[in-house]
């Protein structure tokens, strides 16, 4: 069963909370990696958690969520290795699978329909072919940047 890396701030404990249900019933072993506290917290140190786990797991995909979703893409894209997508609805989701090969996908607790989103995002699979030279592109240019 592929494992789902999930991450939140205190923004969106409640909406974690759901989704980790949501995600176990298509099928996919969740991973809680916090918070679990409306206490403020610093987004970075989830992302760079999650991020880590992901790519130490392989075939793994995470979810990260905060007010936007933007700070946690922000966060996690700057672990070598992610493709952090920040989206806001299902279209988004499925095509930043299927061509960018994302990794993980962020969400924002304070935007409308995140369990259609989720559900877009997990369930399409990267395509591969001409896209996979622009991921490539992607990751020569995460190389050529830690020299
Ligand atoms: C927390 O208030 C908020 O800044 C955070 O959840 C997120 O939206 C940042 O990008």
């Amino acid at each position: 069963m592929k494992n789902v890396y999930i991450a939140n701030d205190h923004a969106a404990v409640d909406l974690k909370n759901e989704l980790c249900d949501y995600i176990e019933s298509l099928g996919f072993h969740v991973v809680n990696l916090g918070t679990d506290e409306k206490t403020s917290v610093n987004y970075p140190e989830y992302a760079e958690k999650a991020a880590k786990a992901v790519l130490a797991d392989q075939g793994s995909l995470g979810v990260l969520i905060c007010g936007t979703g933007i700070g946690m893409s922000l966060a996690a894209n700057k672990v070598h290795g992610i493709r952090a997508a920040a989206v806001s609805e299902v279209y988004s989701a499925k095509l930043t699978r299927q061509h960018n090969d994302a990794n993980i996908v962020c969400i924002g607790a304070r935007v409308i329909g995140p369990e259609t989103i989720v559900e877009a995002f997990l369930t399409t699979p990267f395509e591969g072919g001409r896209h996979q030279k622009r991921v490539d592109m992607i990751t020569d240019i995460e190389n050529r940047e830690s020299k």
